[in-house]
């Protein structure tokens, strides 16, 4: 078969299960699959792939079609300016979460400090810490995980990415883990309701872990404990940044304001306009 037909046969079994990307998927697996770039289908459609590599390709379109995302069979996603390795122990970063990584950046460039202590708390893979310590040189990282795979997992893409001596990983619940106070506290949390969780499109719900996305009957319950136990961490005048779900910024606005210890309160929109980053400052 030629890459021309085999990328036609595969499309047409993805879009047979409403898979939405189904040709991007397609090509990107193959691509995947034969060591080379998407670019190359389209200057030699008319190559023949082998039987090996072609049941191996099949192999991987039939995951696919169980909808596995196409993140955890390649077992990496592209995130700000890397490629993080990823497994089913960790939520596959999003694009969307680039905006707290902005966010936190903007921040840095206002603070005269030769140093400026960050803490991730739920780091996952690690991409929003290692970003942060890619870009802010002065940024000394802290990144914490309740799950002990997420973080083995965090600290192979720092390894991977030189950047392991500049985060100190630690393992626990929330700021069990976490001595002293920061300049800036990051979290993207879990913040899906037990109703919402349901109703997640099937590649979410039955590969992405759990813990990365429940957060109780409303949703918002991690919020609640996130922004009252970072005032016992953060400097005066310190910030905590936390990702939102699109309807969630009036609660986590009011869960603020009532702790009576923020000030400065704003909310970020995404490139789809939608609410996705809460700010406060530490009175
Ligand atoms: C939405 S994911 C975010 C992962 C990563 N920061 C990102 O943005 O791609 C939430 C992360 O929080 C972790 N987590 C859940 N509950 C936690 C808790 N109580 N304490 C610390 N981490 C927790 C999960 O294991 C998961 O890695």
């Amino acid at each position: 078969m030629t890459v021309h037909d085999i990328l036609n046969e595969s499309t047409k079994s993805l879009e047979a299960v409403a898979i939405p990307s189904a040709r991007l998927d397609a090509e990107v697996l193959l691509s995947f699959c034969l060591g080379c770039d998407r670019l190359e289908f389209y200057k030699n459609s008319d190559m023949t792939i082998s039987e090996t590599k072609l049941a191996a390709f099949r192999n991987l379109i039939a995951r696919r079609i169980k909808w596995e995302p196409v993140a955890y069979i390649t077992g990496r996603k592209e995130f700000w300016s890397f490629t993080v390795e990823v497994n089913s122990s960790v939520l596959i970063p999003r694009p969307d979460t680039e905006v707290i990584v902005e966010e936190t950046i903007n921040i840095c460039g206002k603070i005269d400090s030769s140093e400026i202590k960050i803490l991730d708390i739920g780091t996952g893979s690690g991409a929003i810490a290692l970003a942060l310590a890619k870009e802010i040189s002065q940024a000394k990282v802290m990144a914490t995980d309740i799950s002990p795979a997420a973080l083995n997992q965090a600290k192979k893409n720092a390894c991977a990415m030189q950047m392991d001596n500049k985060i100190d990983f630690r393992h626990g619940n929330l700021f069990e883990p976490v001595e002293g106070v920061f300049d800036i506290i990051v979290c993207n949390p879990p913040y899906i309701s037990t109703k919402d969780y349901e109703e997640l499109p099937a590649g979410v719900r039955d590969y992405e872990p759990a813990i990365a996305l429940l957060a109780g009957k409303k949703g918002t319950e991690f919020y609640e404990k996130l922004i009252y136990q970072a005032i016992d961490h953060l400097e005066k005048n310190g910030w905590l940044l936390m990702e939102i779900g699109a309807k969630q910024e009036k609660t986590v606005r009011e869960i603020i304001e009532e702790s009576g210890f923020y000030d400065s309160v704003e909310m970020r929109r995404d490139y789809a306009g939608l609410p996705r980053v809460m700010r406060a400052r530490r009175k």
